[in-house]
């Protein structure tokens, strides 16, 4: 792994600053605007999930190589409550706060690779990669 970064999720301020440092290290890995904008609201996404749900955690931006294709990755972890039934948040229009329920579903087209895991009472860890193309 060439470069990690992370960033605690403990208020609002922290999700504005990770959605920061992700949008450099789109830029720094050459995505284009589109791209950026994908990153940045699936990174918005992930933290706000983290501070309303879990109250805290922690969200990390990484470079990825692999195969000759250069990514970004972001890995967003809480020791939240955990999420009940996956299959049924990455339903468009889930939410058990009165959200739109898109964060989720949204990240997950927005983003290439997409990866939930989540168990009760433990917490929630969602990683997803961005290939830059
Ligand atoms: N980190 C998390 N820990 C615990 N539960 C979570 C976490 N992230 C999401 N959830 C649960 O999954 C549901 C769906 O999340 P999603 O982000 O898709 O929609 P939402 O947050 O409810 O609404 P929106 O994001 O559109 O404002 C949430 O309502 C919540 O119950
Ligand atoms: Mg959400």
């Amino acid at each position: 792994m060439e470069f990690q970064s992370c960033v605690k999720i403990l208020n609002e301020w922290d999700i504005v600053a990770v959605r920061q440092l992700g949008r450099n290290v789109a830029k720094e890995l050459h995505f284009g605007i589109v791209d950026q904008a994908r990153i940045t609201t699936a990174i918005s996404e992930l933290a706000r999930n983290i501070f309303l749900y879990a109250g805290q955690g922690q969200v990390c931006i990484e470079k990825d190589f692999k195969d000759g294709k250069t990514g970004l990755k972001i890995i967003a972890k809480d020791n939240g409550p955990g999420i009940q039934d996956i299959r049924k948040v990455m339903e468009d229009g889930f939410s058990t706060s009165g959200g739109l329920g898109a964060g989720l579903p949204g990240v997950k087209r927005l983003m290439d690779e997409f990866d939930i895991d989540s168990k009760l009472n433990e917490g929630t860890t969602v990683i997803t990669t961005k290939w830059l193309r």
